[in-house]
Parts: C-alpha cells; structure tokens; sequence
C-alpha cells in the first residue's frame, strides 16, 4: 500500500480541503502517514495569500529533493496550484502533478496517473457535481471539532487579494445539505462545529429550502437560527466580512445558547482613505456601527481583527488611523499582516511605497497597542468562570489539558484526559497576553 504525507498550509478552508483529500485517498486504498520520511508520495496544499505562504511551498519541496535519494512523488493541490498551473512545472521541474482548488477530490486519480508512468498530471478544472463534503473520522484535525464549509469562493476583489481569483466566484451549499451534514456530526458526539467560508455573512442559496422555518434578516441569520436548532452543543463562523455584517447576526446569537460569543470581523485599516483604496466596501464608521451593537450584547462577544499595515500611499496619519480603531475596537485579538503585493491583484499596479523599514517599524507598534489592551481584556476574566471544550493534552508542561471558551480563547487548566471532549467549566486563576490558566469545577457534557 503506497503511503501519502501530506502537508497543509494557509486557511480553515485548505485545512478542510485536507481533511477531504485524506478521506478519498484512504478510500482508494493508500495509507495517509504524519512520518514524511517513510511516505512515497508528498502532498502539498498550498496557499498563495501572501509571498512568504507562496515562499513555503518552493522551500519545503527543496528540502524533499535534498533530503531523500529515493524519488518521492511530489504534488501541489491548493490556491498556488490553481493559480500557476501548467507553470508550476517550469519554476520547479521536479513537481510531478498540480490540483487546483476545485480538483482536490480528483488526488487520487492523479497520483494513479504518475504513478502510472505519466509525468506532469495537471487539473485546475471545476469541482464535481457530486463532490462528497464529508470527511471520514480518522481524517479530522479533531475528535471534537468539525469544519462545514457553508460558502466557496469570493466576489468581492479587495484590490490586495488574490483570494477570488484562487478559489473562484461565491458559491453556497444548500442548506438542507449544511444542516443534515450537523445533524450527523452531533450524531457521532461532535461538540463544536466552525461553519466556515471566505465570507460566511455572504451565504446566499439558490433558494430557501430549508430555511423556510427560520427567522432571519439574510439568509446566513436564518441558517445561524438553524443550525442552532440542531441542538449542537456549538457553533463558530469564520469569516465575516464588514459590509455584510447584518446585526441580525448578533441577536441570533443573543437567542442561542449554543452559538458561541466570538465574531471574527476584518477591519484591514483604520483609515477611510485606504480602505477606498482596497475597495472594502466599508468605512471605518459604517465598522463601528457594527462593533458598537457587538459590544452592546450581554454575552461579552469577543472580538478579532485582521489588519495590514504598509499598503499602498499608507501615510503616518492613515497609520494612527489604525492605531485609534484598535483602541476604539478593543479586539480580543487581531492579525497583523504587512502588506504583500500580489501578481494579478488591482493592487499590484500601485507603487508598493511604504519602506520595508517603515513596515517593520509599523507592525511592532501596532502589534505593542494590541498587546496593551489585549493584556487588559485577559486580565478581566481573571477569578471568572468560563466553559472550555476540552480539546487536546497541552504542550507546556505544568498543565496537562487545553481547550477553547466559546469565545475562542486558549485555556490551560490541570486535569486527566477522561475530559477530553467534555465541556467544563473552569475559574480563570492566572491570564497572559495569549492564554488564560485556570482551575476545573464542573463538567457538563
Ligand atoms: N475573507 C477574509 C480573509 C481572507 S485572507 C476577509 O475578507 O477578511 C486573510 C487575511 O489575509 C485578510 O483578512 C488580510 O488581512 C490578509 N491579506 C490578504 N491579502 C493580503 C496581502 N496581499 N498582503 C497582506 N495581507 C493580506
Ligand atoms: Fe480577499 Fe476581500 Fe475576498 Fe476577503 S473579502 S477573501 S480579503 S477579496
Ligand atoms: Fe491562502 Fe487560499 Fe486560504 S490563498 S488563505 S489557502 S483561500
């Protein structure tokens, strides 16, 4: 049985694509290893978000060839793939097979092919009709935890993203496909569920099939209302986009238990100037309208961000723009990205003009405010009680277990592995920038 090390980069929804590819594969009778060095064939999933994600996939393939004498199979499936193609193969001539985005559930068709003698196996092409979302129980990234995907693809061209052009149009799954697909994970004792897409408040099914008994200002609202009416223990969203954050959004949650206090919201900058220029579709005070009715929910959402710094014409006055909105926001955490120009993108003709200086400079201040009122919004949950899904063993040494709160911030606590899985709750004793530490009461489920 041919053995298959396949490696992940970039976002939930490559991760879930993994999740999938790893399914088919096991099916079609090879055997997925974590040990890179016994495997024949290598897998990697790609993204093409920024040049350094780009940059991995070159540096980890030259560290195949040099590492092993004996020819490995080496294949590229993800967002680089879609994007390069056929020219995968002239930057590095010893790729044996390239997968697009939408061709990952063909993997062992094009293994089969080289394996078969044929060289150079190429597939950007679309997703198959019937395509299987499911993903087999050995394949999960966790026991506990399970990703749907809700929504593909972007529409929305932030001049910057090479996103819409790697993942292709918008396009929703049916929701009586989502829910049966909750109602089975539920079935089978999964505790959380992150309904996931580039933009999940985009969710827009051809019709409204299995949302007819659900309230809703949009179609995602209604889904929300739901999937919670599966009676899963939780739900996350990933990724909310400004312009289309109904504040539906938070009184479903403020109805439901079980849809869990965290919105992650991209805010990208603080200045309305840059803000036009990467074609957000939101103005600063169109996003503190939003975070303002966030804040004004009694279940203490969380809040995270992404942001760039150093895009195109970003002067020292749009820079503490940035700096204002993150004390204004008071996010529970927030992605700091330099901007990185990408062949394709709008954004790519403009003059990247910010030194790589100014760049650094502005990432370690930015990344100093969070860290300030990041410290603060940790300390306050210090002597409370929150409920964690024990998720795994911890890797720091003291404390044995780690988990997330509903509103998805890491816990360390001591306990036996009999709670893996379980929801407990646990007394915050100690808080650090990252992670809070604390003690078991109870356990739930
Ligand atoms: N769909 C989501 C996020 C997609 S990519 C959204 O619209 O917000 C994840 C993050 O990568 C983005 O939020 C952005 O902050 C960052 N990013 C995307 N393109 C980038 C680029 N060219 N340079 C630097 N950061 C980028
Ligand atoms: Fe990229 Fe903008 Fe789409 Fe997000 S919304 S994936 S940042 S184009
Ligand atoms: Fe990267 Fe593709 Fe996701 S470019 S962020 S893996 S959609």
């Amino acid at each position: 049985m041919k053995k298959v090390y396949l490696e992940t980069f970039g976002c939930q929804m490559n991760v879930s694509d993994s999740e999938r590819v790893a399914t088919v594969l096991e099916s079609e009778n090879f055997e997925m290893t974590p040990d890179e060095d016994s495997a024949d064939i290598v897998l990697f999933n790609t993204c093409s978000v920024r040049e350094k994600a780009e940059h991995k996939l070159y540096t980890r393939i030259g560290q195949i060839r040099k590492l092993y004498s004996k020819k490995k199979i080496v294949g590229v499936l993800g967002c680089v793939a879609q994007l390069e193609g056929e020219t995968l193969f002239d930057k590095n001539p010893s790729i044996d097979f390239v997968l697009g985005t939408k061709a990952v559930g063909r993997a062992s068709k094009a293994i089969e092919s080289v394996l078969e003698g044929r060289s150079k196996f190429l597939d950007v092409g679309e997703r198959e009709p019937d395509y299987d979302w499911s993903v087999a129980e050995t394949q999960k990234h966790s026991p506990y935890i399970s990703f749907v995907p809700i929504i593909e693809g972007c529409n929305k061209f932030c001049t910057y993203c090479i996103v819409p052009f790697s993942r292709g149009r918008e396009k929703s799954l049916p929701a009586p496909e989502i829910i049966r697909h909750v109602h089975k994970l539920h079935r089978q004792g999964v505790k959380e569920v992150h309904l996931i897409g580039q933009n999940v408040n985009s969710y827009r099914p051809k019709t409204s099939e299995g949302l007819e008994d659900f309230r809703g200002a949009t179609a995602f609202s209604k889904l929300l209302r739901a999937v919670a009416a599966t009676g899963i223990a939780r739900i996350k969203f990933t990724t909310s986009f400004p312009r289309d954050f109904h504040t539906d959004i938070i009184e479903a949650i403020n109805e439901n238990e079980n849809l869990c206090n965290w919105v992650h919201l991209p805010v990208q900058s603080g200045s309305n100037k840059i803000l036009r220029l990467m074609r957000r579709g939101h103005t600063i005070e169109n996003y503190f309208e939003r975070i303002d009715k966030i804040k004004t929910s009694d279940r203490k959402i969380s809040l995270t961000t992404d942001i760039i710094i150093g895009f195109p014409n970003e002067s020292e006055v749009d820079f503490q723009d940035s700096l204002k909105m993150v004390d204004y926001c008071q996010f529970d955490s927030c992605y700091i990205f330099k901007y990185s120009p990408r062949i394709g993108t709008p954004a790519y003709q403009f003059e990247d003009n910010v030194s790589v200086e100014e760049k650094k400079q502005r990432f370690i201040e930015l990344e100093e405010r969070q860290r300030l009122n990041q410290h603060r919004i940790f300390k306050s949950y210090l002597n409370k009680t929150v409920q964690v899904l024990v998720e795994k063993k911890s890797s720091q040494n003291n404390f044995d277990l780690s988990g997330r709160t509903s509103c998805h911030k890491v816990v360390q606590f001591k306990g036996s592995a009999a709670l893996l899985g379980k929801i407990v709750d646990i007394e915050i004793t100690e808080s650090k920038s990252n992670t809070l530490y604390g003690k078991v009461l109870n356990t739930f489920v």
